[in-house]
Protein backbone atom coordinates (compact mmCIF):
# COMPACT_ATOMS: atom_id res chain seq x y z
CA UNK A 1 0.00 0.00 0.00
CA UNK A 2 1.59 3.26 -0.92
CA UNK A 3 0.90 6.93 1.21
CA UNK A 4 1.83 10.30 1.13
CA UNK A 5 5.61 9.52 1.77
CA UNK A 6 5.77 7.45 -1.27
CA UNK A 7 5.16 10.38 -3.64
CA UNK A 8 7.64 12.01 -5.76
CA UNK A 9 9.63 14.94 -5.18
CA UNK A 10 9.36 17.58 -7.09
CA UNK A 11 12.22 19.60 -8.46
CA UNK A 12 12.17 22.19 -11.10
CA UNK A 13 14.36 24.51 -12.66
CA UNK A 14 15.04 26.90 -15.99
CA UNK A 15 16.51 24.25 -17.81
CA UNK A 16 19.22 21.50 -17.05
CA UNK A 17 21.36 23.38 -14.16
CA UNK A 18 18.66 21.47 -11.36
CA UNK A 19 19.83 18.16 -12.47
CA UNK A 20 22.68 19.48 -9.88
CA UNK A 21 20.50 19.40 -7.16
CA UNK A 22 19.18 15.69 -8.35
CA UNK A 23 22.50 14.24 -8.64
CA UNK A 24 22.86 14.92 -4.86
CA UNK A 25 19.07 13.62 -4.22
CA UNK A 26 20.02 10.53 -5.31
CA UNK A 27 23.36 10.77 -3.69
CA UNK A 28 21.79 11.07 -0.47
CA UNK A 29 18.01 9.49 -1.08
CA UNK A 30 17.94 6.82 -4.15
CA UNK A 31 15.17 5.44 -3.07
CA UNK A 32 13.18 8.48 -2.80
CA UNK A 33 10.81 9.17 -6.61
CA UNK A 34 11.61 12.38 -8.18
CA UNK A 35 9.48 14.19 -10.85
CA UNK A 36 11.42 17.25 -12.67
CA UNK A 37 10.68 19.59 -14.82
CA UNK A 38 13.14 21.51 -16.68
CA UNK A 39 12.33 25.12 -18.42
CA UNK A 40 14.14 24.89 -21.69
CA UNK A 41 11.81 27.09 -23.41
CA UNK A 42 12.28 29.70 -21.56
CA UNK A 43 15.81 29.45 -20.15
CA UNK A 44 17.56 31.67 -18.96
CA UNK A 45 15.72 32.83 -16.34
CA UNK A 46 18.53 35.19 -14.56
CA UNK A 47 18.30 37.84 -17.13
CA UNK A 48 14.62 38.22 -16.90
CA UNK A 49 12.45 40.47 -14.52
CA UNK A 50 10.92 39.28 -11.22
CA UNK A 51 7.52 39.29 -12.42
CA UNK A 52 8.41 37.36 -15.46
CA UNK A 53 10.44 34.44 -12.88
CA UNK A 54 7.48 34.32 -10.87
CA UNK A 55 4.87 34.11 -13.21
CA UNK A 56 7.06 31.27 -15.09
CA UNK A 57 8.08 29.71 -11.51
CA UNK A 58 4.14 29.59 -10.50
CA UNK A 59 3.70 27.42 -13.98
CA UNK A 60 5.99 25.23 -13.12
CA UNK A 61 5.23 25.24 -9.47
CA UNK A 62 1.60 24.32 -10.60
CA UNK A 63 2.17 21.54 -13.05
CA UNK A 64 4.56 19.32 -10.62
CA UNK A 65 1.71 20.41 -7.78
CA UNK A 66 -0.48 17.97 -10.32
CA UNK A 67 2.02 15.44 -10.28
CA UNK A 68 0.92 14.88 -6.70
CA UNK A 69 4.28 15.79 -5.30
CA UNK A 70 4.99 15.90 -1.77
CA UNK A 71 7.46 18.39 -1.61
CA UNK A 72 9.21 20.58 -4.06
CA UNK A 73 12.77 21.94 -4.43
CA UNK A 74 12.85 25.34 -6.70
CA UNK A 75 16.26 23.58 -7.53
CA UNK A 76 17.32 27.28 -9.38
CA UNK A 77 18.84 30.05 -7.62
CA UNK A 78 17.53 33.08 -9.70
CA UNK A 79 14.33 31.45 -9.17
CA UNK A 80 14.62 31.31 -5.37
CA UNK A 81 15.90 35.00 -5.09
CA UNK A 82 13.17 36.34 -7.03
CA UNK A 83 10.09 33.65 -6.44
CA UNK A 84 10.22 31.76 -4.05
CA UNK A 85 8.38 33.88 -0.94
CA UNK A 86 5.30 33.99 -3.59
CA UNK A 87 5.49 30.23 -4.13
CA UNK A 88 5.35 29.37 -0.03
CA UNK A 89 2.49 31.92 0.39
CA UNK A 90 0.15 30.45 -2.83
CA UNK A 91 1.18 27.32 -2.49
CA UNK A 92 0.60 23.76 -0.11
CA UNK A 93 3.16 22.08 -0.94
CA UNK A 94 6.08 21.90 1.46
CA UNK A 95 8.95 23.26 0.22
CA UNK A 96 12.51 24.79 -0.40
CA UNK A 97 14.90 27.01 -2.46
CA UNK A 98 18.60 26.72 -2.82
CA UNK A 99 19.83 29.65 -1.24
CA UNK A 100 19.47 29.45 2.50
CA UNK A 101 20.87 26.40 2.83
CA UNK A 102 23.87 27.84 0.13
CA UNK A 103 24.40 30.70 2.28
CA UNK A 104 24.42 28.05 5.92
CA UNK A 105 27.47 26.49 4.31
CA UNK A 106 29.38 29.07 3.40
CA UNK A 107 29.17 31.06 6.70
CA UNK A 108 30.27 27.23 8.11
CA UNK A 109 33.01 27.21 5.41
CA UNK A 110 34.65 30.33 5.66
CA UNK A 111 37.66 31.30 8.08
CA UNK A 112 38.85 34.36 6.84
CA UNK A 113 35.29 36.04 6.40
CA UNK A 114 35.00 36.74 3.25
CA UNK A 115 32.41 34.63 0.71
CA UNK A 116 32.19 35.25 -3.17
CA UNK A 117 29.20 34.41 -4.84
CA UNK A 118 28.72 34.28 -8.04
CA UNK A 119 25.55 33.54 -9.84
CA UNK A 120 23.17 34.98 -12.55
CA UNK A 121 22.27 38.94 -12.69
CA UNK A 122 18.98 38.15 -10.95
CA UNK A 123 20.55 36.08 -7.87
CA UNK A 124 23.37 38.83 -7.42
CA UNK A 125 21.10 42.35 -8.20
CA UNK A 126 18.44 40.91 -5.70
CA UNK A 127 21.24 40.37 -2.70
CA UNK A 128 19.56 37.92 -1.31
CA UNK A 129 22.62 35.82 -0.72
CA UNK A 130 24.20 38.89 1.34
CA UNK A 131 20.71 39.02 3.02
CA UNK A 132 20.98 35.35 4.10
CA UNK A 133 24.37 35.08 4.90
CA UNK A 134 24.18 38.49 7.20
CA UNK A 135 21.02 36.88 8.75
CA UNK A 136 23.74 34.21 10.09
CA UNK A 137 26.35 36.92 11.10
CA UNK A 138 26.62 40.29 9.85
CA UNK A 139 30.63 40.62 9.88
CA UNK A 140 30.78 38.21 7.38
CA UNK A 141 32.22 40.21 4.08
CA UNK A 142 30.48 39.16 0.73
CA UNK A 143 31.16 40.14 -2.51
CA UNK A 144 28.91 39.08 -5.36
CA UNK A 145 29.60 38.98 -9.66
CA UNK A 146 26.80 38.10 -11.92
CA UNK A 147 28.11 35.06 -14.65
CA UNK A 148 25.81 35.12 -17.53
CA UNK A 149 27.85 33.37 -19.77
CA UNK A 150 28.43 30.42 -17.57
CA UNK A 151 24.57 29.54 -18.01
CA UNK A 152 24.74 28.70 -21.94
CA UNK A 153 28.42 27.08 -21.44
CA UNK A 154 27.00 24.70 -19.17
CA UNK A 155 23.41 24.09 -21.17
CA UNK A 156 25.83 23.32 -24.22
CA UNK A 157 28.03 20.73 -22.63
CA UNK A 158 31.58 23.30 -22.87
CA UNK A 159 32.21 22.60 -19.15
CA UNK A 160 35.86 21.95 -20.02
CA UNK A 161 38.78 23.82 -21.80
CA UNK A 162 40.05 26.95 -23.42
CA UNK A 163 37.04 28.55 -23.88
CA UNK A 164 35.12 27.59 -20.16
CA UNK A 165 38.49 28.46 -18.32
CA UNK A 166 39.28 31.95 -20.16
CA UNK A 167 35.76 33.16 -19.59
CA UNK A 168 36.35 31.73 -16.11
CA UNK A 169 39.38 33.51 -15.32
CA UNK A 170 37.93 36.83 -16.85
CA UNK A 171 34.84 36.57 -14.11
CA UNK A 172 36.23 35.87 -11.04
CA UNK A 173 39.63 38.01 -10.97
CA UNK A 174 37.60 41.01 -9.28
CA UNK A 175 36.06 38.19 -6.90
CA UNK A 176 39.52 36.78 -6.06
CA UNK A 177 41.21 40.60 -5.48
CA UNK A 178 38.82 40.49 -2.28
CA UNK A 179 40.44 37.44 -0.84
CA UNK A 180 37.61 35.37 -0.66
CA UNK A 181 38.50 31.68 0.88
CA UNK A 182 34.69 30.44 -0.18
CA UNK A 183 33.06 31.14 -3.05
CA UNK A 184 29.20 30.26 -3.70
CA UNK A 185 28.10 28.43 -6.80
CA UNK A 186 25.06 30.70 -6.72
CA UNK A 187 23.63 29.25 -10.20
CA UNK A 188 22.54 25.16 -10.25
CA UNK A 189 24.37 25.41 -13.44
CA UNK A 190 27.42 25.90 -12.55
CA UNK A 191 28.43 22.79 -10.55
CA UNK A 192 28.70 21.60 -13.93
CA UNK A 193 31.58 23.71 -14.59
CA UNK A 194 33.23 22.84 -10.85
CA UNK A 195 36.49 21.31 -12.14
CA UNK A 196 37.13 24.57 -14.16
CA UNK A 197 36.07 27.05 -11.71
CA UNK A 198 38.39 25.46 -8.68
CA UNK A 199 41.36 25.10 -11.05
CA UNK A 200 40.75 28.93 -11.86
CA UNK A 201 40.01 29.43 -7.95
CA UNK A 202 43.18 27.50 -6.97
CA UNK A 203 42.46 24.97 -3.82
CA UNK A 204 43.41 27.41 -1.29
CA UNK A 205 39.23 28.68 -2.18
CA UNK A 206 36.32 25.98 -1.16
CA UNK A 207 33.39 26.15 -3.16
CA UNK A 208 30.10 25.72 -1.86
CA UNK A 209 27.87 23.61 -4.26
CA UNK A 210 24.32 24.67 -2.79
CA UNK A 211 22.96 21.09 -3.72
CA UNK A 212 24.51 19.20 -0.99
CA UNK A 213 23.20 21.61 2.21
CA UNK A 214 19.71 21.71 0.55
CA UNK A 215 19.65 18.04 -0.07
CA UNK A 216 20.82 17.17 3.71
CA UNK A 217 18.11 19.76 4.68
CA UNK A 218 15.40 18.10 2.59
CA UNK A 219 16.21 15.29 4.35
CA UNK A 220 15.29 16.49 7.33
CA UNK A 221 12.13 17.97 6.58
CA UNK A 222 11.04 14.99 5.21
CA UNK A 223 11.83 12.74 8.22
CA UNK A 224 10.90 15.47 10.93
CA UNK A 225 7.34 15.65 8.40
CA UNK A 226 6.68 11.86 8.59
CA UNK A 227 7.21 12.03 4.82
CA UNK A 228 10.43 9.98 3.97
CA UNK A 229 10.18 7.26 1.88
CA UNK A 230 10.53 3.71 3.94
CA UNK A 231 10.35 6.26 7.54
CA UNK A 232 12.98 7.57 8.53
CA UNK A 233 14.92 6.58 5.82
CA UNK A 234 17.31 3.89 7.79
CA UNK A 235 15.10 0.89 7.13
CA UNK A 236 13.69 -0.70 4.08
CA UNK A 237 11.83 1.70 2.26
CA UNK A 238 8.11 0.63 1.08
CA UNK A 239 8.17 1.40 -2.86
CA UNK A 240 4.61 0.01 -3.24
CA UNK A 241 3.46 -1.44 -6.37
CA UNK A 242 3.90 1.53 -8.77
CA UNK A 243 7.63 1.27 -8.07
CA UNK A 244 9.04 0.74 -12.05
CA UNK A 245 12.88 1.42 -10.86
CA UNK A 246 15.00 -1.32 -9.99
CA UNK A 247 14.80 -2.86 -6.18
CA UNK A 248 15.46 0.00 -3.53
CA UNK A 249 15.42 3.08 -5.67
CA UNK A 250 12.74 5.72 -6.60
CA UNK A 251 11.12 5.69 -9.96
CA UNK A 252 11.81 9.20 -11.94
CA UNK A 253 10.44 10.84 -14.89
CA UNK A 254 12.03 14.28 -16.53
CA UNK A 255 9.91 16.60 -18.32
CA UNK A 256 11.24 19.60 -20.32
CA UNK A 257 9.52 22.70 -22.16
CA UNK A 258 11.23 22.33 -25.40
CA UNK A 259 12.77 19.74 -27.58
CA UNK A 260 14.62 17.20 -25.30
CA UNK A 261 18.20 16.60 -27.31
CA UNK A 262 20.79 18.63 -25.56
CA UNK A 263 19.15 18.34 -21.79
CA UNK A 264 19.20 14.57 -22.57
CA UNK A 265 23.13 14.93 -24.13
CA UNK A 266 24.21 16.89 -21.27
CA UNK A 267 22.27 15.69 -18.72
CA UNK A 268 22.70 11.79 -18.97
CA UNK A 269 26.75 12.60 -19.38
CA UNK A 270 26.33 14.82 -15.96
CA UNK A 271 24.21 12.33 -13.93
CA UNK A 272 25.91 9.25 -15.65
CA UNK A 273 22.71 7.28 -16.67
CA UNK A 274 19.91 7.18 -18.88
CA UNK A 275 17.00 10.18 -18.14
CA UNK A 276 13.85 8.10 -18.63
CA UNK A 277 11.34 8.45 -19.45
CA UNK A 278 12.04 12.23 -20.56
CA UNK A 279 9.10 14.02 -21.97
CA UNK A 280 8.40 17.33 -24.19
CA UNK A 281 5.79 18.99 -22.63
CA UNK A 282 4.33 21.70 -24.55
CA UNK A 283 4.53 25.68 -23.17
CA UNK A 284 1.29 25.86 -24.30
CA UNK A 285 0.03 23.11 -22.37
CA UNK A 286 1.43 24.25 -19.05
CA UNK A 287 -1.25 24.81 -16.45
CA UNK A 288 -2.24 28.90 -16.65
CA UNK A 289 -2.12 29.90 -12.99
CA UNK A 290 -4.99 32.73 -11.80
CA UNK A 291 -3.60 34.09 -8.29
CA UNK A 292 -5.81 33.32 -5.73
CA UNK A 293 -7.85 30.67 -8.06
CA UNK A 294 -8.58 27.66 -5.99
CA UNK A 295 -7.11 24.44 -7.30
N1 LIG B 1 19.90 27.50 -12.94
C1 LIG B 1 19.60 28.91 -12.88
C2 LIG B 1 19.93 29.44 -11.49
O1 LIG B 1 20.27 28.70 -10.59
C3 LIG B 1 20.37 29.75 -13.85
C4 LIG B 1 20.03 29.64 -15.27
C5 LIG B 1 19.14 30.75 -15.74
O2 LIG B 1 19.56 31.89 -15.88
O3 LIG B 1 18.01 30.39 -15.99
O4 LIG B 1 19.85 30.63 -11.29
Amino acid sequence: MSGPADAPIGVFDSGIGGLTVVRELLQQMPEEGIVYFGDTARVPYGTKSADTVTRFSRENALFLERMRVKFLIVACNSASALALPTLQREFRIPMIGVIEPGARAAAAATRNGRIGVIGTQATIGSRAYDAAIHKIDDKLEVVGKACPLFVPLAEEGWVEGEVAESVARTYLAEVLDHGIDTLILGCTHYPLLKDTLQRVVGDDVTLVDTAVETITEVQTRLVDSGLRRGGTGSGEPDLGESNRGEPGRGEHAYYVSDVPGQFRQVGERFLGHGLEPLVWVDQNDLPWYERGASR
